[in-house]
């Protein structure tokens, strides 16, 4: 079975290695808007939307990032990154930033932020827009620059980092990963 839905999902892959071209302000405001179509727990939205097309902004909180990581008791997550070229943000000339209040019970806005992550990634991949949800964006307002960096993307008050999505072209096309058919079951 296969339709445009089912085929933006199977094409989507985490890119990470971008070209300089910055997707259009149309693409990205469509994205916008899928990203705020996202279901939330009690339809609470704690999160907000912020595209950062800011080249020296996006490389500032990618030195930051390096910064706090390089200092982590475990380097574990450091070391990946060099392994993958040193960047943590692979270049890309656009960064979907969502930061989120806090949710009742604790926690529970990181699955928001999942899903709107998500909706961000496929919205991007149907429009031709590759795209990789960074997780470790958050080690970028881990750090001594936090309130800086919260001040100057406009987080409201209260607001903490959730999850950002990178944005743009890949310069060399890569491929989704396997599918492990075990990992389903069905009963009954
Ligand atoms: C919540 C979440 C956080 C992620 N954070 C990062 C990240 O910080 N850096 C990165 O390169 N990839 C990150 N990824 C991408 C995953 O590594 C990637 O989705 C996974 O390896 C599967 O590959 P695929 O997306 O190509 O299918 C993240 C994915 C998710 C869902």
């Amino acid at each position: 079975m296969n339709n445009e839905t089912l085929a933006t999902i199977a094409r989507r892959y985490a890119c990470r290695d971008f070209t300089e071209k910055m997707p259009g302000v149309g693409e990205l405001q469509a994205i916008a808007k899928a990203a705020l179509a996202a279901p939330s727990g009690v339809n609470r939205q704690l999160w907000r939307v912020i595209i950062v097309r800011d080249k020296k902004l996006i490389g500032e909180l990618e030195e930051e990032g390096m910064r706090v990581l390089s200092e982590l008791p475990d380097k574990s997550a450091y070391e990946r990154i060099l392994s993958r070229g040193g960047k943590l943000f692979y270049n890309a000339p656009c960064m979907a930033v969502i930061p989120t209040g806090k949710a009742s019970p604790e926690g529970a806005e990181y699955f928001d932020c999942g899903i709107i992550a998500q909706n961000i990634a496929l919205a991007a991949t149907s429009l031709g827009i590759d795209n990789v949800i960074c997780g470790l964006s958050c080690v970028s307002f881990a750090g001594s620059r936090k309130d800086e960096f919260k001040a100057r993307l406009g987080f409201p008050e209260g607001y903490d980092i959730g999850i950002s999505v990178l944005l743009g072209y890949a310069s060399k096309p890569g491929k989704p990963h396997e599918l492990d058919q075990e990992k389903v079951s069905f009963i009954g």
